[in-house]
């Protein structure tokens, strides 16, 4: 073969290559076990550092809980995961082949993160069912195989999920009539009708009352494995419920992580009660 011959096949070679490589991208890769890598981050808000170099990983399948004080940029991290904010410098990824900072909002969703904001953003005038149906209609890939009606597969799904929920009996209640932690549980069905390979959870059960927590604790239980859940919280007993004694605990303040460990070694440590759990 010709010097220029090889050098044409290596060419067609190398973008046969690329092409590959941005097919696959839109599936995401967990080739490491890793489902987040946050890496290095930092954000300012007129110079005022909300995140300084944070880093952090979430591995596939994991439930990780994040506390700190108000204003450790907890939820500044949460807008620059789902594309809401652009941090100034470092990288975020999901799975192995996913680059967050080029995608937009709607991208990352599409690419399988799932956010849950505090306020319950449900249609209250619409049933708990038509709720679940209408955000199984924002997929775009069965948009038009539900411009009729929902196919078996679809309303078993929906079945599925009001069972995990434990709204199976509210299926026909306009969704305005539920309280609020019933309201929270369908925000978080509707998160899931999109099945979601990451679930970001702010504050998931402010608000709630004791019974409700609880739940919600066995709920994202039932979750873990099958998806990878980041939950946001103050309330130290669902935390406690949630690590149940063997998960890591992340603290963030002043926009980096001060600690990690067991919920009872983030608790005995110093710094931490100082800034945080002994106020
Ligand atoms: N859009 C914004 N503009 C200016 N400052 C902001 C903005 N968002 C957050 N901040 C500031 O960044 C810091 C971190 O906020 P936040 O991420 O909401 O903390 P947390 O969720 O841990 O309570 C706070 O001091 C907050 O006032
Ligand atoms: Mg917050």
């Amino acid at each position: 073969m010709t010097p220029d011959l090889m050098e044409a096949g290596a060419r067609a070679l190398a973008a046969h290559q690329a092409r590959s490589r941005a097919y696959a991208s839109d599936e995401v890769y967990f080739g490491q076990g890793v489902a987040l890598y946050v890496d290095e981050i930092s954000v300012s808000f007129d110079g005022f550092k909300a995140l300084n170099a944070l880093s952090l990983t979430i591995d596939v399948g994991e439930l990780r809980c994040i506390i700190g004080p108000n204003g450790a940029g907890k939820t500044t991290m949460m807008d620059c995961i789902t594309g809401k904010t652009r941090p100034d410098s470092g990288r975020v990824s999901f799975g192995s082949n996913i680059d967050l900072l080029r995608l937009s909002e709607p991208q990352i969703a599409q690419a399988g993160v799932g956010r849950k904001f505090q306020k319950p953003t449900v249609y209250e005038q619409l049933t708990v069912f038509e709720n679940l149906e209408l955000a199984l209609k924002a997929d775009r890939r069965v948009r038009a195989a539900l411009f009729h009606r929902l196919s078996p597969v679809q309303r078993e799904r929906i079945g599925e999920v009001l069972e995990l929920i434990h709204l199976e009996h509210e299926a026909q209640r306009s969704a305005g009539l539920l309280s609020h932690g019933q309201k929270q549980w369908l925000e978080i069905g509707m998160l899931l009708m999109q099945d979601p390979k990451l679930l970001l959870l702010d504050e998931p059960v402010a608000g709630m009352t004791d019974e409700e927590t609880e739940r919600t604790a066995e709920l994202f239980l039932s979750l873990e494995g099958q998806h990878s859940l980041v939950v946001v919280e103050h309330d130290m007993k669902f935390v406690d419920q949630l690590t149940q004694g063997r998960k890591k605990v992340t603290v963030l303040h002043e926009g980096s992580v001060l600690a990690e460990g067991l919920l009872s070694e983030v608790q005995a440590n110093e710094e931490v009660v100082e800034v945080y759990l002994g106020r």
